[in-house]
């Protein structure tokens, strides 16, 4: 079992209330969009979520797809998300996404929605590392992630020498967390994702980024 960082502490004591987020008017014409995008994409494949969080993804994936394995590093969202409408079919395994285990087997799709931007600059060889593993040549891969639109409601409060970014968040608790979280720009995205993928597309939406690419 993965061990827990302050970000998964973070998101265990946010997972109740964590859909608020895709309940900002503003996000309305962005979700409705992945809401119908992500399915297409994803018909007929073997899926692979990372830090499927609270599920929000999954429900509207899992009925598309041949079939789908949800993770995340954290009991809590996870728990959520097994409750979802429409998931039937999915398995859900706890992982961490640096590290994921060989049983999970092999996919010729993956997603993972609002991780990146957590994941530190230095430490992206090793989470695409981590996922390429279960991937087959050809497999589509669709991340999507905030825009700095997102730095509205929590600006950055701190910058390190790699350029990782961190805000500072209340929780309905009262208790603050200081979060990373990184805007990369379509450049450092492609560049990130060259020794790994092929035809990466970029797409800005309105709330968040969104990159497709085809494993290599
Ligand atoms: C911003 S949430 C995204 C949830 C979901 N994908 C979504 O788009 O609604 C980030 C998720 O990353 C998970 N997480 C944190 N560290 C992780 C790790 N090392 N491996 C996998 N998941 C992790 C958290 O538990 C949380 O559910």
């Amino acid at each position: 079992m993965p061990s827990r960082d302050e970000m998964q502490s973070y998101y265990a004591a946010r997972a109740p209330y964590y859909d608020d987020v895709y309940d900002k008017p503003e996000r309305r014409e962005d979700i409705a969009f992945l809401k119908s995008h992500l399915p297409a994409v994803f018909a007929g494949r073997k899926v692979l979520e990372i830090a499927c969080g609270t599920g929000y993804w999954t429900q509207h994936i899992a009925p598309a797809a041949a079939a789908m394995t949800a993770t995340d590093a954290v009991a809590q969202p996870l728990d959520l998300a097994r409750g979802r409408p429409g998931v039937g079919a999915v398995r859900f395994a706890l992982a961490d996404a640096y590290d994921l285990p060989e049983s999970l087997g092999t996919f010729d799709a993956a997603f993972a929605g609002l991780w990146l931007s957590h994941v530190p600059v230095e430490r992206r060889n090793e989470f695409l590392s981590s996922l390429h593993r279960h991937l087959a040549p050809g497999a589509k891969v669709v991340l999507i992630d905030n825009s700095e639109v997102q730095l509205k409601d929590f600006p950055i409060a701190e910058r390190d020498a790699h350029g990782n970014t961190w805000q500072m968040r209340r929780l309905k608790d009262g208790t603050m967390h200081r979060v990373l979280k990184n805007f990369p720009s379509r450049a450092e995205l492609e560049a990130m994702i060259a020794g790994f993928g092929v035809r990466p597309a970029y797409q800005d939406l309105q709330n968040f980024w969104l990159l497709e690419y085809e494993a290599a």
